[in-house]
Formats: C-alpha cells, sequence, structure tokens
C-alpha cells in the first residue's frame, strides 16, 4: 500500500513543494482559518517585534498538511527574520545540530519539522540552546575530557509535531508558546480553494468549490491537490472550467468518495471490519494486516476518521462506528448491531 496518496496530508516533496510556496500566504492577515492561532500569534510577534527581542520558542503540532510550516514561514517573514529550515531525521547526532546553532544570527529562526523524530542526545543537546542560548561541548574523552560553554546568539526554534504526545514533557515545556492546529471546516477550505484557484486563473463554479471543500478531509494541502487534478481534468475533458459535474468525474478517476475518503481509508475501515469483527483492534495489529507503518496509519491515516466518526479509540483499541458501515453499505455482524 502506497501512502503517497492523493489525499494524504504528506507533501509529496519537490514539485508539490514549489506549488505550494505560490499558493501559501505570507502574511498573517492572508492566512484563512485556525483564528485563534492567528490571534494569539499574531500578538506575540507584535509585542516581540516592539521588544526588539526574537520571539518566544514556538511548537506547532496536529496532523499533516493543516499549516504547520506555513505558519513557520509566515512568522520569520512578518519577523522580518531569516528562517533556517531542517527537521528531525535530519539532525542524527549532536554535532549535526552543533552546526546549525553556532551558525544561528541573533533573531534567526530555526525551524525544526518531525521534531519528534530528534534522537534524544539532540533533543538534550537542545534543552540549554532553547533555555540559556549556551551549549556545551565535550572536548576529549577521559582524563582529559574538558567542557567547553559556547555562548549561542539568541534565536527562536520552531518545532512542527504530528504528535506532540511524543515529545516528553521536559522538551515540551521549553516552548513558550504552544498551538494545535485542528482540521479546516468546509467553510475555510472554500475560501482557501477560491483563492488558490484565482492565483492560479483557474475558472471554477461555486458548487464545484464546495464539492472539493467536502472531499478534502478537511486539510488544505488536500484541496490544493484536489484542485490540481481537477485542473488538469477539466483541460483535458473540458473547455478548462470547473464545474460540479467535471470536478465530481475527475475526484471520482482519484478514488475519491463523497465523503473524501480514499482507497487508503476504506481499506483502514474495511480491514477493521473484515480481520477484527469491527474491532476493538490494537493499531499494531491493523499495521501488520495492512503492511503499513504504526506511525502513518496513526498520523496520517486515522486522525480525519477519528474526526468524523468512522473510528472510535477505546481501551481495548480503535473500534468502527455504524456510521462507517453505513458508508461503507456493509453488514453489522448478526446479532452484534448493538455494539457499534
Ligand atoms: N493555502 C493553504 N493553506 C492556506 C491557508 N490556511 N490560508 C490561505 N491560503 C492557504
Amino acid at each position: 500500500m502506497s501512502v503517497e496518496r492523493i489525499i494524504s496530508g504528506k507533501s509529496l516533496g519537490g514539485v508539490e513543494e514549489k506549488y505550494n510556496l505560490t499558493l501559501r500566504p505570507s502574511k498573517l492577515a492572508e492566512y484563512i482559518g485556525q483564528k485563534e492561532i492567528i490571534a494569539k500569534l499574531s500578538i506575540s510577534v507584535r509585542a516581540a517585534r516592539e521588544r526588539q527581542e526574537p520571539i518566544e520558542h514556538t511548537l506547532l503540532y496536529g496532523p499533516p498538511g493543516l499549516g504547520k510550516t506555513t505558519l513557520a514561514f509566515i512568522i520569520a517573514n512578518e519577523m522580518g527574520a531569516r528562517l533556517i529550515v531542517s527537521s528531525g531525521p535530519a539532525l542524527v547526532r549532536p554535532a549535526d545540530l552543533l552546526g546549525v546553532l553556532t551558525n544561528l544570527e541573533r533573531g534567526d529562526i530555526l525551524f525544526i519539522d518531525e521534531i519528534h523524530r530528534l534522537a534524544s542526545p539532540v533533543e538534550e543537546y537542545l534543552y540549554s540552546a532553547m533555555e540559556d542560548f549556551r551549549i556545551s561541548i565535550n572536548l576529549d574523552k577521559g582524563i582529559y575530557s574538558k567542557v567547553m560553554e559556547v555562548p549561542l546568539k539568541p534565536f527562536t526554534l520552531i518545532g512542527a509535531t504530528t504528535r506532540s504526545g511524543l515529545l516528553g514533557t521536559a522538551f515540551r515545556e521549553r516552548f513558550g508558546i504552544l498551538h494545535h492546529f485542528d482540521f479546516y471546516p468546509p467553510e475555510d477550505l472554500c475560501e482557501i480553494i477560491s483563492r488558490s484557484a484565482k492565483m492560479l486563473e483557474l475558472e471554477i463554479d461555486r458548487e464545484a468549490v464546495a464539492e472539493l471543500a467536502i472531499r478534502s478531509r478537511g486539510t488544505p494541502r488536500t484541496a490544493n491537490r484536489l484542485l490540481r487534478r481537477v485542473r488538469d481534468y477539466a483541460q483535458v475533458h473540458g473547455d478548462g472550467k470547473v464545474n460540479r459535474v467535471n470536478g465530481a468525474a475527475a475526484l471520482k478517476m482519484e478514488g475519491i468518495d463523497e465523503c473524501g475518503l480514499d482507497q487508503v481509508d476504506r481499506k483502514f475501515l474495511t480491514t477493521i471490519i473484515e480481520y477484527y469483527d469491527g474491532g476493538p483492534v490494537g493499531i499494531e495489529a491493523i499495521a501488520a494486516t495492512l503492511n503499513e507503518e504504526v506511525d502513518t496509519l496513526a498520523d496520517v491515516v486515522e486522525p480525519y476518521l477519528l474526526k468524523v466518526g468512522f473510528v472510535i479509540r477505546t481501551r481495548q483499541g480503535r473500534k468502527v462506528t455504524k456510521k462507517a458501515f453505513e458508508h461503507l453499505r456493509l453488514e453489522m455482524p448478526a446479532g452484534q448491531e448493538h455494539l457499534f
């Protein structure tokens, strides 16, 4: 099973990133949705700017594709700061981090994506860097060992994670600002899609925008990706204008249903139903049956299914709901209907 699917919030890399950058808002005022986060951040940014201080260390968490990276770019832009981008998996050893930290200038923003994937020695190195803007370097080993203290310029760390639960308390507490991203309601997605269409000089009618919004799993990155697919379809099968009919046909070709679920979502649900009688079942068992990584299921697939109520989490594991059986037009196990 591939997770590089059209409605995954996960970035597909290179070309898509470039495309997204052109559609991404660059100012807080242009940002659509996540109103509370934007209101609070506007104050943080303004206050820090007025004091001519770097903004406090910030942790952004929530499912992929909801705008965490976009917001890090916006904060840097609003602060007039340089943004240095790295990620948890890229910083393997403390030495990798050392190079990055010692090259930071006052006010720079270091963005670490997937910060929950930092190795613990690297994470621990960050503690003193974040708190006191200094790091200790061990020189030599054994009886000749010496510790050298290196001062750093005051900087801001922005961490992004799909799972804040995986960060230790000691690490989480070093962030002064924490914001949780939630899925976007269809009204916000309509606005985002209309804005993107305008920027792409694409004609799309209101009904098609609404249809796309419903099928985007609450995720702007998905909305923009679907918009590209319907644009291609309308260009090849019509006059280039997107309407409800050719929009729906394009999405059907992509295997996306009227709730925005794709084959991977449906496979997740049907696996629980067909192999585990609808659950409860542990995520590890589902992952093994699907030959998929637990992290991918937990970070990318499951959050939206939980959000829309097709799956619930119980102490014993994941369970599908009556709503999921109905959506998939599957029968509940005879005599057990009351359990779902
Ligand atoms: N493009 C992607 N996400 C967006 C957002 N939240 N606001 C405006 N444009 C976007």
